[in-house]
């Protein structure tokens, strides 16, 4: 991973070269998991949103009862850190090294990685996933932790069958997300995506997607779904920070065709990118 990081890392703010930054064995963020994160993308130097991301960088904070530095200091390290251009900008905030007192002596760690080779569609195993949250609310619903471990094992499992990732539905059969991205699909030109409610991720790209279908005049729908509206869709497409908006070729066993709609949300989806830049 250390080879795919652009520049220095900002560790609390101070400039370390990758191979010596590091997290203590005794912070719960690697003994628990126990702490949050945030992936922006760096267009050519300007973050997507990084207002948004920082919010929920805060609210999966508050979550956590982690105290952060301020926005603005957030801000300034990850604009320092965009400047090296393209890229996948990650901010990790560890709980510290007191597991009754978290937000101790704790680390936040920023920097700049090189994206992903990206394929240009998407083949998704449909997998249950009964620890997702799936519409119940616990302490951490709705934050983006460091225990990411679930999502993590449905993208192996996912791939040890041969698709490229996982698509979740809960055990109420409602379909959910992806590992590290939201779905969407569309039906008679409509675009349907799971609501809110379900404790998916509030995914930025899905919320940017929303406004970029809404601009270029299209019905979005937005509720629970089961599992049949999925597969009966016209087109199915992935949304996140790293893909955008991606074209989904198959949900198990049933072929989508990448489709003109996925296209015209995806072009509508880079024209916000390219004003938010300006
Ligand atoms: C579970 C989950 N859902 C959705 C997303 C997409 O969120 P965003 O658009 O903010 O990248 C992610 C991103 O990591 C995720 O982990």
């Amino acid at each position: 991973m250390t080879s795919r990081t652009i520049g220095n890392v900002l560790m609390n703010g101070a400039s370390t070269d990758p191979l010596s930054a590091s997290v203590s064995i005794f912070d719960v963020g690697f003994q628990r998991g126990y702490g949050c994160f945030e992936a922006m993308r760096s267009y050519e130097g300007h973050v997507f949103r990084l207002d948004a991301h920082l919010a929920r960088l805060e609210r999966s904070a508050d979550h956590l009862r982690i105290q952060l530095v301020s926005r603005d200091l957030l801000s300034e390290w990850c604009t320092e850190v965009a400047t090296g251009g393209d890229g996948v900008l990650r901010v990790y905030v560890t709980g510290g090294m007191d597991a009754s007192a978290p937000g101790i002596d704790n680390l936040t760690a920023v920097y700049l990685e090189a994206l992903p080779d990206i394929s240009t569609t998407v083949r998704l195993d449909l997998l249950e996933a009964p620890w997702h949250a799936d519409g119940r609310v616990s302490e951490l619903t709705g934050a983006k932790t460091l225990s990411y471990g679930p999502n993590l094992a449905a993208t192996i499992e996912a791939k040890s069958k041969g698709f490229d990732d996982a698509v979740l539905f809960g055990s109420s059969g409602t379909v959910l997300e992806g590992p590290t991205f939201s779905i969407g699909w569309v039906v008679d030109g409509a675009v349907c995506t799971p609501g809110l409610d379900s404790q998916i991720l509030a995914s930025i790209t899905r919320e940017a997607t929303i406004e970029a279908a809404e601009e270029i005049g299209l019905t979005v729908s937005i509720d629970r779904y089961p599992i049949k509206a999925l597969l009966e869709a016209d087109e199915v497409f992935l949304m996140s920070t790293v893909r955008e908006v991606m074209p989904v070729t198959a949900v198990g066993s049933v072929e989508f065709l990448p489709g003109p709609v996925t296209v015209k949300l995806h072009s509508a989806f880079q024209r916000l990118v390219a004003r938010d830049a300006v």
